[in-house]
């Protein structure tokens, strides 16, 4: 007869989780829109019209990936009332970070001296931050980590064709932060995902790094099908973002702020338009002044309106990221 198996520690009791701060960094540099129109043939109204930016903050060189994602987490941790040494994880998303390997959030542990997290990135686009408080909110409730630090961090400029003008105007830079900690009530609501990589051509990267140099480029830069990326998010983010809040167990009306993915200034009032949002409830429009800055343009939104006095803290506030992939992830979060 075998003897009998011990039984594991089940670790930290079952716990909820909930976002205890926010931070953001913005580039120093704002680039109207007069400064890319002539390279695109285009107009500072055609621009205002179809995308409601602008202009856009363009990051300088000091202004690396670690150092804008370091400035915006110790923004976070401040409000959390944490030090790093208490992450126990550290979670970048971002799809501008120029090596394959290492990832960007080891090196954004060092500089920060969590000395005690784990550290991986996540690149699931314009999605990235949401994706990020969903896994971040999962490490917390299962007790793998007591806190956690999601970044959503770009330099896009970096990757941008300023002759392109499908994307020249479009792309921004900046990082936001938010700390995922432990709760004694639900702060984070079920998360909405998924990914459609049968259209996984309609934004990507131009040519694979290892082409690059035979195409003749200096440089990749991140290519978009605007029109059908445009339709989808406008027939397909709205039934997610309905979700979320159907999974979170409140009506939209419940709400005390949208803020949604700053892509496209009428993408956000058509997804308004659809789920009904209520008139009175505050929406996040950030891309008017810093445009879409892929996985930064949610936190830094956030970070706004409660500086701004926008939304409330402690209030409901829906978030829902789409982009490149397709891959989108929505939901319902407390604000710090
Ligand atoms: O963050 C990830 C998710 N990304 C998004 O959700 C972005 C989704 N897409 C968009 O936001 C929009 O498609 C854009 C803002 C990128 C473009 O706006 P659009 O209304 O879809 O423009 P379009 O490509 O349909 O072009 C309309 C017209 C065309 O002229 P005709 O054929 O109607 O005479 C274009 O040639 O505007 C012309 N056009 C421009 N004119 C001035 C296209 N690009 C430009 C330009 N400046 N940059």
């Amino acid at each position: 007869m075998p003897s009998a198996r011990p039984s594991l520690s089940p670790g930290v009791t079952p716990r909820h989780s909930r976002i205890l701060g926010v931070g953001g960094y913005r580039p120093r540099r704002v680039v109207p829109n007069s400064e890319v129109i002539e390279a695109i043939d285009s107009s500072d109204e055609w621009i205002q019209e179809r995308s409601g930016i602008k202009s856009r903050r363009w990051a300088s060189e000091d202004e690396t990936i670690i150092a804008m994602s370091a400035a915006a987490a110790r923004d976070a941790m401040a409000m959390a009332g944490i030090t790093p040494d208490q992450l126990g994880t550290v979670l970048v998303a971002t799809v501008t970070w120029m090596y394959n390997t290492p990832a960007a959030a080891p090196v954004l542990a060092a500089e920060l001296g969590a000395t005690n997290a784990a550290a991986f990135d996540i690149s699931a686009a314009c999605a990235g931050y949401c994706h990020g408080i969903a896994i971040a909110s999962d490490l917390v409730k299962g007790g793998t980590s007591d806190y956690v630090l999601v970044v959503g961090v770009e330099r896009l400029s970096d990757f941008t064709d300023p002759t392109d003008r499908g994307t020249a105007f479009i792309f921004g830079d900046g990082a936001g932060a938010a700390i995922v900690g432990p709760s004694e009530t639900p702060g984070i609501g079920p998360t909405v995902w998924g990914a459609d990589g049968t259209r996984w051509d309609a934004i990507q990267q131009r040519e694979p790094w290892t082409e690059v140099v035979s195409a003749g480029k200096e440089k990749p830069a991140i290519v978009m099908q605007g029109q059908a990326v445009f339709r989808w998010a406008v027939w397909s983010m709205a039934p997610v973002a309905q979700q979320a809040i159907d999974a979170a167990g409140i009506t939209i009306g419940d709400l005390d702020a949208f803020i949604p993915h700053q892509a496209n200034m009428r993408i956000i009032d058509s997804m308004i338009k659809t789920l009904k949002l209520p008139e009175g409830i505050p929406v996040a429009r950030d891309i008017a002044e810093t445009a879409n800055t892929s996985a930064a343009s949610i936190p830094l939104a956030t970070e706004r309106m409660l500086r701004e006095g926008q939304a409330p803290h402690g209030g409901l506030a829906l978030q829902i990221g789409f982009g490149a992939g397709l891959s989108y992830a929505a939901q319902v979060v407390v604000l710090p």
